[in-house]
């Protein structure tokens, strides 16, 4: 998917062109996942990818919109989303004046201003029967969004009173909405309308299995995947303890194999770039105030440990290597 820039003109909306995102990594479990997200689309309903952060969301909804092969138009909620920022506003005044002198001897003056309108995209959207995808819809007050609900279910747009000459829209046939959410973690967040929630197929998105992210790992930093490999299962065993205030996700994933692919670490605690690169990027997914020190040694050490367990010394993992050979021989 490519995104041409913003525009700050409000009478402007851009559009993605839908077309597949480089490095995306298609699995088994991500084509099953699209593949049903696609079913519903076609049958003519808007979808929604519900789940914790950097489980993929965003980037199925994406994928889903490139493969239904529309414009696509992307906003995303937040607290001071409003009704007009999503169908529209008025916007500023057509000034016309006509001077009529087809009597030479009168001359006859006409002005008048027409106050103009401006679609936003929801309503460029339902007009033209593009993909809307509504990224994290739920950090947007719940009055914002009650205007998607005519749009849902009976094809109508209600455009607010300040547009007099068209006071709603017909919903295009092929205009869709694909929202996400993570309704956990986030303050700020509001829950899900019963009302839009139950006009939409919400899927359920969890974090993505082992191959998966080893895959988008690999394909992300450039790295094989048998060295992203001990990163995977590193920061999966870290997530797994609970021990931590943000969860370490894929993109966790990512950073630390990027980072190794840019500075050429070596995934061992031999190198002490490699440690303190994990120590930054792990360590702060908790928050440690002054006099929480003990905490933090105790984190740290936790740690270190399941770095030597994934990522072990060069030396003994050579030694295991050869113990594990020998074993093999003798049996
Ligand atoms: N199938 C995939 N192929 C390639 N990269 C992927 C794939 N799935 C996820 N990723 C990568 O994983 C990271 C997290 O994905 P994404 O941003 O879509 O998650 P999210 O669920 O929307 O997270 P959040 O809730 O924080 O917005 C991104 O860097 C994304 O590019
Ligand atoms: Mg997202």
């Amino acid at each position: 998917m490519s995104a041409a820039a913003y525009s700050p003109d409000l009478s402007v909306v851009t559009t993605l062109a839908p077309k597949a995102r480089p490095g995306f990594v298609q699995t088994r479990s991500v084509e099953a996942i699209t593949s049903r997200a696609l079913s519903y689309l076609r049958a003519g309903f808007s979808i929604h990818f519900r789940g914790p952060a950097g489980t993929g969301k965003t980037t199925l909804a994406l994928h889903a919109a490139a493969l239904l092969n529309r414009p696509t138009v992307m906003i995303t909620g937040d607290e001071d989303m409003m009704t007009s920022t999503l169908v529209g506003t008025q916007h500023g005044y057509n000034y016309r004046k006509v001077v009529d002198r087809f009597i030479h001897t009168v001359t006859k003056l006409e002005e008048s201003a027409d106050k103009c309108w401006a679609d936003h995209r929801l309503t460029t959207a339902c007009r033209e029967g593009y993909t809307l995808i509504y990224d994290e819809f739920t950090r947007s007050r719940p009055e914002a969004n009650n205007v998607l609900l005519s749009v849902l279910e009976e094809g109508l747009l209600v455009l607010p009173a300040q547009n007099q000459d068209e006071p709603y829209i017909k919903v295009h046939p092929n205009f869709r909405v694909i929202f996400t959410s993570n309704p956990q973690e986030y303050a700020g967040v509001h829950e899900a309308q019963d009302a839009l929630g139950d006009r939409i197929i919400t899927i359920d998105v969890g974090h993505a299995d082992s191959d998966l992210e080893v895959s988008v790992a690999a394909a992300r930093s450039g790295l094989s995947p048998a060295a992203v490999a001990p990163i995977v299962a590193l920061v999966r065993e870290f997530r797994e303890t609970g021990e931590y205030d943000q969860t370490p996700t894929l993109r966790t994933t990512i950073m630390i194999c990027r980072m190794m692919a840019q500075e050429g670490f070596q995934p061992s605690v031999d190198d002490p770039h490699f440690v303190q690169l994990c120590l930054d990027i792990l360590g702060s997914k908790s928050t440690f105030t002054g006099k929480m020190d003990n905490k933090r040694a105790q984190q740290r050490k936790m740690l270190l440990s399941l770095l030597e367990h994934h990522c072990p010394s060069m030396a003994a993992a050579t030694a295991s290597e050869e113990l594990a050979t020998q074993a093999d021989r003798n049996a």
